[in-house]
């Protein structure tokens, strides 16, 4: 990894989450899967610092194996599980989502909360559908155009940043080719992107200015992060987050 790509953690640390989502989302997009009753086991894939990982194990009585990459998201996840006397029901694995290495059939629900775009939508959820047991769930959610002509500003910032974001149905189709069968989906409201990511991050990144006034790359990441925080202000609704709530197909 270069020195750019791991510094930027350094954006996200300390945050409440490290992508848009709230606890009202994770608990809906729970409630709607069949998995829903009994105490499911969870894989919780990209957990960041784990905020969905702590309302998962809140809402579903079942035990959460929470993994990422980052160790210090997880060190993180560890004291909140701490704090919430759910450290029994919470594991974390220092892991990538492109190597998971547990046996198949290990977990009643496949959890990912804004990072299957790391390994692209439709390759992770047909890697991760192995894991899952006969008539397993998947809830994961995705950066997703809302309309089939976004503005151009738009459209060129996630062409570059993510180039294969896709409208719902394309996401549906990719989800379907991978081994599921779509059970329903919701898009995020604007204050999941606000609450505990942007307004957050933004102090977050003033922060690290006044610390590093003279650190280039850091100043390069932070222009970045703000471009993206401005785009959202002026085009939130050409795209959103979208939960794809899914059964594995067998
Ligand atoms: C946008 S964040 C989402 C975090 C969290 N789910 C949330 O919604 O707050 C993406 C997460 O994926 C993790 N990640 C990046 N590459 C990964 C990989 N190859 N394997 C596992 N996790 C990875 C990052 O460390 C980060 O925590």
């Amino acid at each position: 990894m270069s020195s750019a790509e791991e510094r930027i953690f350094e954006l996200y640390e300390g945050l409440p989450r490290q992508g848009p989502g709230c606890a009202d989302a994770t608990r809906r997009a729970f409630k709607m899967l069949p998995t829903a009753s009994g105490r499911p086991d969870i894989l919780d894939i990209g957990c960041g610092s784990g905020a969905q990982t702590i309302e998962l194990a809140l809402c579903s009585g079942g035990r959460v194996t929470a993994v990422d990459i980052h160790e210090p998201f997880l060190r993180a996840l560890e004291e909140s599980a701490r704090e919430a006397w759910l450290e029994d029901r919470i594991q974390t694995r220092t892991m990538s989502m492109e190597q998971l290495d547990f046996p198949d059939g290990t977990f009643d629900l496949i959890w990912s909360e804004g990072a299957a775009y790391v390994v692209g939508l439709e390759k992770g959820l047909a890697a991760w559908r192995r894991l899952l047991r006969p008539n397993g769930c998947a809830a994961v959610s995705e950066l997703t155009w809302l309309t089939p002509y976004p503005p151009e500003e738009a459209r060129a910032f996630w062409g570059a940043a993510h180039p294969t974001m896709g409208q719902i149905e394309d996401n549906l189709e990719r989800a379907r080719r991978a081994g599921y069968t779509p059970l329903d989906t919701f898009t995020l409201p604007e204050s999941a992107w606000w609450n505990e990511y942007y307004t957050p991050q933004l102090a977050k990144l003033a922060k690290l200015e006044r610390r590093s006034p003279k650190d280039s790359v850091l100043a390069t990441l932070i222009a970045g992060a703000r471009a993206e925080i401005d785009l959202y202000r002026r085009h939130s609704g050409a795209y959103g987050y979208v939960f794809y709530l899914l059964r594995r197909a067998d």
